[in-house]
């Protein structure tokens, strides 16, 4: 643990670094202190040149006893205490603030650790763990699935059991663990702009919305000869065609769940430009968290998960 903390420090460069700043200024404050240890001079005090406000002067005293002695004071304490408690460059020390950082983020991730074999659906029933849940959710998943995990365009709504991957709880793990990716080919250069209309009002009617009944119809034989690899036969989606099938991630375009929005307009747009298909840059695409944060937490996270779309 220690080890992966400093591996940020790749040299002795900063250790160095902070050691001579840290040694700079204590040797200022020296020079200071000594430049300012004059003594009272006898006889009338002396007065500064300056006069504000017509009359007000300063004389020109040393500092008084207390005070310097009080500095020497912080002095030597700071000098004890970058001794004592490492802060004299020393990364590499196992005292000192990061090996106490490095204890604590231990310490809890043993407690994460336990539920790592856990039993994602046995788990979401304990009102705590999916406290726990729902904490770590709050910190590193509404960035894309909102803080009432409902999603926005392109990112799933993980509360209303209409699952791209499948909806059981280990499913729901894996999701999490590995991340998903799901593409869509482009048919822009495929299909011509009358067919790519005509298979986007077969889709809005698969979920009874609103279409051009002679579209429909043509689209119906586009859809059968295009899409079903991956939709499936009855554009259910992939999860429904089994387990095997369930890894591409295509949606079921019957429920009238929209991950991009259902005009003909969204619809025309995904089919011809295809979905995370510049494989370059996976817009859409779900982080594996399984590495960065621990199985742990990862069934910590499914359990709360599950728990969104159990409870109706
Ligand atoms: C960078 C954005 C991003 C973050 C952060 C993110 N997700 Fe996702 N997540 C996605 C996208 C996009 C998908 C859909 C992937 C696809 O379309 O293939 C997804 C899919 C999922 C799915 C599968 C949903 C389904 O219908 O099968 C689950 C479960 C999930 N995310 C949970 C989480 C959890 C828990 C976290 C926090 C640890 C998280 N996500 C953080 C973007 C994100
Ligand atoms: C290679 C597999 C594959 C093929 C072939 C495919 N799709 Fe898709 N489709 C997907 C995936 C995966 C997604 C989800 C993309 C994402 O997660 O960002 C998707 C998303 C969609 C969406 C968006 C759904 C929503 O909820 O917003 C529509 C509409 C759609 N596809 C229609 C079609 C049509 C029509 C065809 C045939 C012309 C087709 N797809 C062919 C895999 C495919």
């Amino acid at each position: 643990m220690l080890d992966s903390i400093n591996a940020d420090f790749t040299s002795s460069f900063w250790g160095l670094y902070v050691a001579g700043l840290v040694t700079i200024s204590l040797l200022v404050c020296v020079l200071i202190l000594v430049l300012n240890m004059t003594s009272r001079e006898t006889g009338a005090p002396q007065v500064q040149a300056h006069t504000w406000d017509e009359t007000l002067q300063e004389y020109n005293n040393p500092l008084p006893k207390w005070w310097l002695y009080l500095f020497w004071g912080t002095l030597v304490f700071a000098v004890v205490y970058l001794a004592v408690f490492p802060g004299y460059g020393t990364a590499n020390d196992d005292r000192g603030a990061r090996a106490e950082y490095a204890k604590e983020t231990e310490k809890f991730q043993q407690v994460f650790d336990k539920y790592a074999k856990v039993d994602v659906a046995a788990l979401a029933q304990q009102p705590e763990a999916v406290a726990t849940g729902k904490r770590l959710f709050l910190t590193y998943c509404i960035q894309c699935h909102g803080s009432n995990a409902k999603g926005s365009p392109g990112f799933p709504d993980l509360t209303d059991n209409d699952w791209l991957y499948g909806g059981e709880a280990d499913t729901v793990k894996t999701s999490i663990l590995e991340g998903r990716a799901g593409v869509m080919n482009a048919f822009g250069a495929v299909l011509s702009g009358d067919e790519i209309k005509d298979v986007a009002n077969y889709v809005r009617s698969l979920s009874g919305l609103s279409a051009d009944a002679a579209r429909v119809q043509r689209g119906e034989a586009v859809f059968a000869a295009n899409c079903t690899v991956c939709h499936g036969p009855d554009g259910k989606g992939a999860a429904s065609m089994g387990a095997a099938f369930a890894a591409l991630g295509a949606p079921n375009l019957t429920d009238n769940v929209w991950l991009y929005g259902n005009s003909e307009a969204k619809i025309i747009e995904g089919v011809t430009r295809g979905r995370n298909f510049d494989n370059r840059s996976l817009k859409n695409a779900m982080p594996a968290w399984g590495e960065f944060l621990g199985e742990g937490k990862v069934t910590l996270l499914a359990a709360y998960v599950h728990s969104l779309s159990q409870k109706k």
